[in-house]
């Protein structure tokens, strides 16, 4: 069996399709989970997708990954720019993360430039819409074979 990627999403990402599609777009985030199925099949890696709107929901699953999981994609939505417990569960864990954004936080208001996520990740991804998910597992999937 290949190795596993949790790939977790924060408030309001259910809302994708239909939340400021100025910004998000269409694509809904059954779509972005189709997608990351897809794309983890063709390079060899499991994917387990889930959303939650609470906080407390995303810290239990970081800290379940281990055992389970190898590596992380997190797009933490709104949670990134306020929530130590994220940042404090993903350093506990040690497994590699990707931090994703569907779009460039830099190019919005201020305070979105801060990322509690940023301190604990591995690297980060941002503006390249759903892309950006199929890149994070295409990274990941690079640090596994280097850890071989
Ligand atoms: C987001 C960016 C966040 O600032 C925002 O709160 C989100 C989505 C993104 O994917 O671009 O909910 O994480």
């Amino acid at each position: 069996m290949g190795k596993s990627v949790l790939i977790l999403n924060g408030p309001n990402l259910n809302m994708l399709g239909k939340r400021e599609p100025e910004i998000y777009g269409s694509t809904t985030l059954a779509d972005i989970e189709q997608l990351c199925n897809a794309h983890a099949t063709s390079i060899g890696l499991d994917c387990t997708f889930m959303q939650s709107n609470h906080e407390g929901e995303l810290v239990e699953a970081i800290q379940n990954a281990t055992g389970h999981h190898s590596g992380i994609i997190i797009n933490a939505a709104a949670y990134t720019h306020t929530s130590v417990a994220l940042m404090d569960a993903i350093k506990a864990v040690g497994l590699p993360c990707i931090e994703v954004h569907l779009s460039n936080v830099f190019s919005r208001e201020s305070f979105r430039h801060t990322s509690y996520i940023s301190l604990a990740a591995t690297g980060v991804i941002c503006g390249l819409g759903a892309k950006g998910y199929v890149l994070a597992l295409d990274a990941l999937a690079d640090t596994f074979d280097q850890q071989k």
